[in-house]
């Protein structure tokens, strides 16, 4: 009697989950791919050297109390933002996380890494991360489950439709490894600029194929900021304030429009598919630019951060230095943006029009 019970109470619970996830419009599941600027917590489950769990990192993440989840930034990344705005109640859980088990992987999966990139030798000067191909390789593992949580019927349509995979990646494969001054010198001489960011485009082609192999079918990715202007740039290669380094961001300029190039002729030969384009460059290039019209008091200078004249060179951990406004800062540390920096770009993600989010916005993405 007591396990009919049960039995019962289990099946009616499952139905209703099941019900509600395919009735009422609130995105299902997030699926977050990318690197440092999503990763929500899987380096703390890494050796690595690419770590944000210590403070002051999370200071602002009201859902930790503001201790460090592994975050990159005071408060909760873009990815975050736009899977509360689309109505999934839990954060994706990071992949390598002791709780991304059971019911609460249908909210979503988080697989990001910093240090990880496109391409799998980026990072190494990291020792630990998870390269895309890696990420990937986890859907695959987590699409297995599905088919045991919801049967494979209702898994597949629960993946095609009422689930987003948001990418995040390619800044790594410059900053952490075609552009490191020492690691690299192989791969520079031996490739140019063209040939490198061709190798990543059709890695990431690859990649992106796979998923869709697995079921993928709504898909956001973002173009590579403009990584000349971040603070650690600009601090080591000694600019002045409204200065950026101009062959780092005319390498992310040219695998941002191939990649424009790649996403048109993937939403022509995978059927029953949509890739959006998330302009990430231009976004963030409007508050470098603008960011007094945005209620900034700095673009060029890291909130948390130590060294040379835009605290751009150690990252920021317990003994730096921490502004007194952390909402206006545009950048938190060296390298990422701070929340109220993420909160701009991902609302303009969500609403926004197509100079910045196309074909459509993800409210659309959902409701597709
Ligand atoms: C899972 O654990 C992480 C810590 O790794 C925590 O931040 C998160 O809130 C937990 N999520 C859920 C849904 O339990
Ligand atoms: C990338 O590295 C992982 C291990 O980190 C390995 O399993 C995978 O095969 C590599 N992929 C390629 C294309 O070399
Ligand atoms: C997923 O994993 C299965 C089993 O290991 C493998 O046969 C399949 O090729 C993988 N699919 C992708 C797209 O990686």
């Amino acid at each position: 009697m007591k396990s009919y019970i049960v039995a019962l109470v289990l099946t009616i619970f499952i139905y209703s989950f099941g019900a509600n996830a395919a009735d009422d419009s609130n995105l299902g599941a997030s699926f977050i791919f990318g690197d440092s600027l999503v990763d929500a917590g899987n380096n703390n489950y890494l050796s690595t050297l690419s770590r944000a769990n210590i403070k002051p990192n999370g200071i602002d993440f009201k859902a930790s109390g503001g201790n460090p989840t592994g975050r990159f930034t005071n408060g909760r990344t873009i990815g975050d933002i736009v899977g509360e705005e689309l109505g999934i109640p839990n954060y994706a859980v990071p992949f390598l996380a002791p709780n991304a088990t059971g019911k609460t992987i249908l909210y979503g999966v988080n697989y990001a890494s910093g240090g990880g990139g496109i391409m799998n030798a980026t990072g190494r000067i990291f020792v630990n991360r998870l390269g895309m191909d890696v990420q990937v390789d986890y859907f695959n593992i987590t699409r297995r489950q599905f088919d045991q949580l919801l049967g494979a019927s209702q898994a597949r349509d629960y993946i095609m439709k009422k689930s987003i995979f948001s990418i995040t990646i390619g800044a790594n494969d410059f900053l952490n490894n075609y552009l490191l001054p020492v690691l690299s010198v192989g791969a520079r001489i031996s490739e140019s600029p063209d040939a490198f960011v061709d190798d990543m485009l059709s890695h990431l082609r690859n990649q992106l194929t796979r998923m869709y192999q697995l079921d993928a079918r709504k898909f956001v990715i973002g173009n590579v900021g403009p990584i000349g202007c971040i603070p650690y740039q600009k601090t080591i290669n000694q600019l002045d304030e409204n200065e950026c380094v101009s062959l780092a961001n005319q390498l992310a300029t040219q695998y941002n429009g191939k990649l424009k190039d790649l996403l048109a002729q993937l939403n022509d030969n995978l059927p029953g598919a949509t890739f959006i384009l998330a302009n990430v460059y231009d976004l963030v290039m409007e508050l470098i630019r603008n960011y007094n019209k945005y209620g900034f008091i700095t673009a060029s200078r890291a909130c948390c951060g130590n060294g040379g004249q835009f605290a751009g060179i150690i990252p920021c951990g317990p003994t730096s230095s921490m502004c007194q406004d952390r909402a206006k800062h545009v950048f938190w540390d060296p390298y990422h943006p701070s929340e109220a920096a993420n909160i701009i770009i991902a609302k303009q993600l969500l609403d926004g029009g197509k100079q910045y989010i196309s074909p459509m916005n993800l409210r659309q993405l959902r409701d597709l």
